[in-house]
């Protein structure tokens, strides 16, 4: 059991101060019901509350996904763009939830984003390998060699051992689908062009078993519930 306020406090709503005069503003309810005790206690699991009508589940650690538009920076100190994290609410950067991994500011898509730093480590690290499925528009036309030299592992510069994509599919003569399992640097596209291609778009269609959903807008984000990692 927890304090309203504290609640509030841990779940990116503003300092214990700041989440008392929430709740005292008649602004927050829960389970539907408008509750103006701050010092009110309530078990947090499966506990979902709102502020100024907007739901939040409780949530011990921060896992969402984001449909990553063009044009944003996976970066809190964004050098040219705008950074992804102001495409979420101040509650979710309040409670300070980092990108998992990094996006070109070009490419768009699955972005997950969390303020666990366990969970953030384990679907970053190389030694656990988990897959990522790009699909990329080609400059070229291209046909079954491309992706045959790609599941063969290609050469990047500066790099000890050649990449391997673990799945690559044409989809048309300008459309890829390629699967990786590593996350160098710019590495869907270093990996094309050493192929012998070029990507003009890139759009990360999913990460491990997180498959971004048809129906979140570009600059959409939702909450990741149930995830077992
Ligand atoms: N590979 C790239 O080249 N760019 C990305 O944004 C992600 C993977």
């Amino acid at each position: 059991m927890q304090t309203l306020e504290r609640i509030l406090h841990s779940q990116g709503f503003g300092t214990r101060r700041s989440c008392r005069a929430l709740v005292r503003a008649r602004r927050v309810t829960v389970a539907g019901t408008l509750t103006e005790d701050p010092f009110a206690e309530f078990d947090t699991g499966a506990l979902v509350f709102a502020v100024d009508g907007q739901d939040w589940p409780f949530a011990e650690h921060a896992l969402v996904m984001l449909n990553k538009p063009a044009g944003y920076e996976c970066s809190r100190a964004p050098q040219f763009h705008a950074s992804v994290l102001e495409l979420l609410p101040p509650a979710l950067r309040e409670r300070g939830v980092q990108p998992v991994g990094r996006l070109d500011q070009d490419t768009t898509g699955l972005l997950l984003l969390t303020d666990d730093g366990a969970l953030n480590h384990r679907l970053t690290a190389p030694k656990h390998h988990v897959p990522k499925t790009y699909r990329a528009t080609l400059k070229h036309p291209a046909d079954a060699t491309l992706c045959e030299r790609l599941l063969g592992g290609v050469q990047l510069r500066d790099e000890p051992t050649p990449s391997v994509a673990i799945n690559c599919e044409l989809m048309g003569p300008l459309t890829l689908r390629l699967t990786i399992d590593e996350g160098k640097y710019h590495q869907v596209k270093r990996m094309i062009a050493a192929a012998g291609n070029r990507v003009e778009a890139l759009h990360r269609e999913s990460v491990g078993s997180l498959v971004l959903p048809v129906d979140l807008a570009p600059g959409a984000w939702k909450w990741v519930v149930d995830f077992a990692g």
